[in-house]
């Protein structure tokens, strides 16, 4: 199964998403045998510079020298040592097995047996960048701005809810149930769920995989998580008729389409776009659906509202593709910024009011993107109780450490 995982990491850092490349692999391996997969490939990910501090303490070549399979061979066997107390004598003698070459197999043996027998003092929190960077691996661009924006303990607190695995949540398709109803079937497909405190129609998983329930596959509810659930409720206080332009897989159009709204859904990626059909169908919303690129609206009228959930670096959800981190850089943050705003500029004449959302809390993509708009207060008056949002001027941001949410962000421009 070491193989299965180490296939699956080369082909993420050769470009590949986390969950696409671990569904495909993983339905090719026994059930059994997917969680062991999985929790090895989301660890290397997540620790990946703890690991590689670790690493680099014994090895007297560079990492960028090494071969991805050696390097990546060696993030595994450190992974299973620190998290999951596999024997270490099991995890020398497969990870060594795993490599072509005495070489390889050398050098990899050496490394591992160093480090088992001397360790690593990892950084501790007197210095506070080393600390964020190596010893809980958050990549050191962004513990300079956690550091600088929210201080140490704040900047701890983030770095361990987003190394965890995340929290799932389901928003119950009123469509076809209700959340009562919708809470004892899963209950009698051995789930457990309980209702969020702040959102209607939204059930927080404890136990089970929904992705493997009935219910799921009849439409009662989507995955979804709650801070793209509080989008949608946003958006469905602005008007009746929507223009979502960045729409596929279309979680957010159909939720739209739920509550009860006139839908336009479109997006740049036929393929993302047939995703989308299949959800509306599952779930039986009615959804007008097009292929077009957001920066040329093939548009003759204007709308009320225009949700714009725009493309981004995803850094709010390194939780689910902690790939993300290593991935972005503050150039590729501007690079974004520029698209958001192009975005953003090529729609503004066909909206009165238009709903900018993104999975980030970056500065590029939130505060530097509305520069010199027309914002307005973001309304929320669907909110059951009191949300733990920050805003920066209009802009109302999740606290992804306190409410167990992805990391996002919500502005109102007017036309
Ligand atoms: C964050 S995702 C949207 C998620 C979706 N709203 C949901 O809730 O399921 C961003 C989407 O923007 C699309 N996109 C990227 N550039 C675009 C463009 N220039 N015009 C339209 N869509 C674009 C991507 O294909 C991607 O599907």
């Amino acid at each position: 199964m070491r193989r299965v995982a180490l296939r699956a990491l080369l082909e993420i850092e050769r470009g590949g998403n986390s969950s696409q490349v671990l569904d495909r692999l993983l339905n090719r391996i026994p059930p059994g045998e997917r969680p062991f997969v999985t929790e090895i490939v989301m660890g290397v990910l997540r620790w990946r510079n703890r690991l590689d501090y670790a690493i680099a303490y014994f090895s007297k070549k560079r990492l960028d020298r090494l071969e991805p399979q050696v390097i990546n061979a060696l993030r595994m066997a450190l992974y299973e040592v620190q998290n999951m107390h596999t024997p270490e004598y099991a995890v020398v003698k497969e990870t060594v097995s795993l490599l072509r070459g005495s070489w390889r197999r050398a050098f990899v043996n050496g490394i591992l047996r160093n480090y088992l027998r001397e360790g690593v003092r990892y950084p501790g929190r007197d210095n506070p960048l080393m600390y964020l960077t190596y010893t809980l691996s958050v990549p050191e661009w962004k513990a300079l701005r956690w550091l600088d924006e929210y201080g140490l303990e704040k900047a701890e607190k983030l770095a361990h809810f987003y190394n965890s695995p995340p929290p799932i949540y389901l928003r119950v398709n009123r469509r076809k149930t209700s959340p009562e109803k919708l809470m004892g079937i899963l209950q009698r497909e051995g789930m457990v769920v309980e209702p969020c405190s702040c959102v209607p129609f939204c059930l927080k998983v404890i136990e089970g995989n929904p992705r493997n329930s009935r219910a799921l596959k009849t439409g009662m509810f989507y995955i979804q998580d709650i801070a793209s659930q509080i989008a949608g409720f946003i958006a469905a206080e602005l008007g009746t008729k929507v223009w979502d332009c960045c729409a596929a897989p279309g979680g957010k159009a159909s939720h739209l389409a739920e509550i009860g709204l006139k839908v336009f859904a479109s997006d740049i990626s036929l393929p993302r776009l047939r995703l989308s059909h299949d959800n509306f169908k599952r779930l039986g919303v009615k959804i007008y659906g097009f292929v077009a690129d957001a920066k040329k609206p093939p548009l003759k009228e204007r709308f009320p509202m225009i949700l714009v959930d725009a493309p981004c670096s995803s850094m709010g959800i390194a939780h689910r593709a902690p790939e993300v981190k290593w991935r972005i850089t503050p150039e590729k943050l501007k690079e974004l910024s520029r698209l958001q705003r192009e975005i953003l500029n090529a729609i503004l004449p066909y909206g009165e009011k238009i709903l900018y959302v993104v999975c980030t809390r970056e500065r590029e993509e939130t505060v530097d993107v509305m520069d010199g708009l027309k914002t307005e207060r973001v309304p929320l008056n669907f909110a059951q109780c009191e949300i733990p949002f920050f805003r920066k001027g209009e802009i109302l941001f999740t606290e992804p450490a306190l409410m167990k949410s992805d990391g996002m962000a919500y502005s109102l421009v007017l036309s």
